[in-house]
């Protein structure tokens, strides 16, 4: 056995990086001499979440962490929550990868992420207070990664508040406002943050126009002098994290290094293929891994979607499967709970069409089914196939939000096996009946069920 895994670990960190170095890259080939995942069961990998958001990445990157050497979140800002529980210890981190858990691992927030620095300073700290080490040698932090200020937040609570019922239903961290001007190309970037003189400059000039927008919502403005002095501080505790991304990310694919790419959020919550306009501002999907990082896609080598065995979501929007039932059932166990708000999540069954169109559009291979154990108590649980919209039979979700709030979930219906799983450690030990359902689920999705997840904990993990 040991033997055995001297030799896996001689392939994948010895003879791989080597062929890849005498293969250089061509259009549309990996530039390695076999696929890497015939090499490593870890390559570089793109984790998803295949439906509303919480689907329980943080554990499965937790988990998948131990085998890869970087892990970069590309997208997204501290409206994620991602929780992961080592021994004892609970950990809920919104900005910094999961990675950061894991001795040698080195953890990279790339450009695609914004960036709330003191909240940042803040979860290095809370970090280091629980004895994890962070330091340059295992956080890097990108130059080009857009800052999220106080206004975006004020703003963000305005339109909110102003959308009265028809409200979105945000975690209010100034995420929409932050990539709005990102795009308007009015936004302020780390590197601006990096220098004091012009970050000031440009500070001023964006709080006179930002306080404008909030006086016309009838709110107050904020005050250039407290932020200023606030960044500035945060600034110097970033200082030693931040630098090029890019380049650090490609020298380390030159390597042969291996790379996780942490999704945050979900596939139904991507700005441009989610349930608009109740969704995040940034790509979620397997694509927003690569603009948001400057990996290149043919350097990508798999994409993992991971997708709670029910669904939940947080905040409004349609939600085809919501059962409320289901929903008081799971928070009477003290389930679903947002980490980053606390709020209590809508729950719902599986929704096959959501996570069939989620295999379509990141090209998901694997799946990782979390949550198992929350079914345990039920005698029937239901999945939906597909909608009904009138007479119509829809395989896949309209992007209209208006049709897909009229479409009605389609079931079967599959027994429970009202037994704890908690405790099994292999497929095999699992009951048949939890076994046939988790075969369902990943035949629905068109996809291969590669992970299966029956608790908090790191070693409630079954590994197919
Ligand atoms: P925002 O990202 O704060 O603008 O919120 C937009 C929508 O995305 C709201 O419905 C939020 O509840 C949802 N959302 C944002 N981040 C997460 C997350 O990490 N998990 C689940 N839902 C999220
Ligand atoms: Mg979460």
């Amino acid at each position: 056995m040991l033997f055995g895994n001297f030799v896996w670990e001689v392939l994948r960190r010895v003879v791989s990086p080597l062929i890849c170095a005498f293969l250089p890259a061509r259009h549309g080939c990996t530039g390695k001499f076999l696929p890497p995942y015939l090499i490593t069961d870890m390559a570089n990998t793109i984790l998803v979440g295949a439906q509303w958001g919480d689907e329980g990445k943080g554990k499965i990157i937790d988990f998948l962490t131990e085998k890869a050497d970087i892990v970069v979140r590309s997208q997204g800002g501290n409206n994620a929550g991602h929780t992961v529980i080592v021994g004892d210890t609970k950990y809920i981190l919104h900005l910094i990868p999961s990675g950061i858990l894991r001795a040698g691992k080195k953890c990279v927030i790339a450009n695609g992420v914004v960036l709330d620095p003191i909240a940042v300073a803040k979860e290095i700290d809370g970090l280091r207070e629980k004895k994890v080490k962070v330091t340059k040698a295992n956080l890097l932090i990108s130059d080009c990664a857009h800052l999220v200020l106080p206004y975006h937040r004020a703003i963000d609570e305005q339109r909110e508040l102003k959308k009265g019922k028809n409200k979105i239903g945000t975690t209010k961290r100034g995420i929409g406002p932050a990539y709005g001007d990102k795009a308007a190309r009015v936004g302020l970037r780390m590197s601006d943050l990096m220098q004091p003189e012009l970050f000031s400059q440009k500070l001023k000039e964006r709080v006179k126009e930002n306080n404008a927008v909030l006086e016309a919502f009838g709110a107050k403005g904020v005050k250039f002098k407290e932020i200023e002095a606030e960044y500035l501080e945060a600034a110097e505790k970033l200082r030693p994290f931040v630098g090029n991304t890019v380049v650090y990310l490609h020298e380390a694919l030159k390597a042969g290094k291996e790379i996780l790419f942490e999704g945050a959020q979900g596939t139904f919550l991507d700005l441009d293929h989610g349930t608009y306009p109740y969704v995040t501002s940034s790509n979620t999907t397997a694509g927003g891994a690569c603009t948001g990082s400057g990996v290149p896609p043919h350097r990508m080598d798999r994409v993992l979607g991971v997708m709670k065995a029910y669904t939940t979501r947080v905040g409004e929007g349609p939600f085809p499967t919501e059962n409320d039932e289901f929903g008081d059932m799971l928070h009477g166990m003290g389930r679903e709970f947002g980490s980053t708000t606390g709020r209590a999540r809508r729950c719902g069954w599986f929704d096959a069409v959501a996570t069939r169109y989620a295999g379509m559009v990141n090209g998901i291979d694997d799946i990782a089914v979390t949550n198992l154990d929350g079914l345990d108590s039920l005698a029937t649980i239901k999945i939906c196939t597909h909608y009904k919209r009138g007479n119509k039979k829809l395989e896949v979700p309209p992007s209209d939000m208006l049709q897909l709030t009229d479409c009605k979930p389609v079931y079967i219906e599959m027994p429970g096996w009202q037994t704890p799983t908690h405790e099994a450690k292999t497929f095999g030990e699992l009951p048949p009946n939890a076994q046939a359902y988790l075969h369902k689920l990943a035949e629905l999705t068109q996809a291969k069920l590669t992970i299966a997840s029956v608790g908090p904990n790191r070693e409630q993990t079954i590994v197919l």
